[in-house]
């Protein structure tokens, strides 16, 4: 028994935690068996790991250790949460995975691409989400929505020119994996919703689940 991994990427705002819960609350009420997690994070030991990465306090932190923390934190949320519900035969549900290391560490932050890949599969052993909904909008909206939120963390605190190269990279990402379809953020959150729900639905369909 094998279930579906489904990953949702995108910028801070963008509505993936959300999106995530809403989407989680449709597949249950059509009788699916769901697990829900985050990144990083998803784990007792992966949210000590989070903590280290979004303290604005680690300024020093060189971009090397944050790609293995994150790569440390998601080898756990493999081991611990993700693939023991695939096996169940659950839909697994994350907010974010490792498309975002090689968006936020690669394109934003320039570290080798390929020395990423290999990092993430060191992380996930193979355990790649079957389908990925990339959440998109523009980075000056999506300030705007969180800029009521107080207080920003150690990568939403980066400049625009970071965010945009983040947008920029998970496109060039989406243009390369069919896994990854893009889902316009802007509208309504019912809208975007009923984009998710769609694309959803039929890839459920093309899987005969
Ligand atoms: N379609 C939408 N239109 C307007 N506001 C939205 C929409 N979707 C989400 N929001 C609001 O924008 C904010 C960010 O949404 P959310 O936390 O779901 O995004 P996120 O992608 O998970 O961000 P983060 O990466 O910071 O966790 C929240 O205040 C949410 O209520
Ligand atoms: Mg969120």
């Amino acid at each position: 028994m094998q279930g579906l991994f489904i990953s949702f990427e995108g910028l801070d705002g963008a509505g993936k935690t959300t999106q995530v819960q809403l989407l989680t609350d449709l597949l249950i009420s059509s009788g699916h068996k769901v697990t829900v997690t985050r990144e990083p994070g998803g784990t007792p030991l992966g949210d000590k790991i989070r903590t280290l990465l979004l303290d604005l306090a680690n300024s020093e932190m060189c971009a090397e250790t944050e790609a293995l923390l994150y790569a440390a934190a998601r080898a756990q949320h493999v081991a611990q949460v993700i693939a023991p519900a695939l096996a169940r035969g659950e839909i697994v549900i994350t907010d974010r995975y490792t498309d975002s290391t090689v968006v936020y560490q690669g394109a934003a932050r320039t570290l080798n691409k390929n020395q990423l890949e290999a990092l993430n599969e060191f992380a996930v052993k193979g355990v790649m989400p079957d389908l990925t909904i990339l959440l998109d909008a523009e980075v000056a909206l999506l300030q705007s929505r969180l800029a009521g939120r107080g207080e920003c963390d150690r990568i939403e605190q980066e400049d625009v020119k970071f965010h945009e190269a983040v947008r920029q990279g998970f496109l060039a990402l989406a243009a390369r994996h069919s896994r990854i379809k893009v889902v316009p953020a802007l509208g309504e959150q019912s809208d975007v919703q009923a984009a998710i729900a769609t694309v959803v639905r039929q890839f459920l369909k093309e899987r005969r689940i």
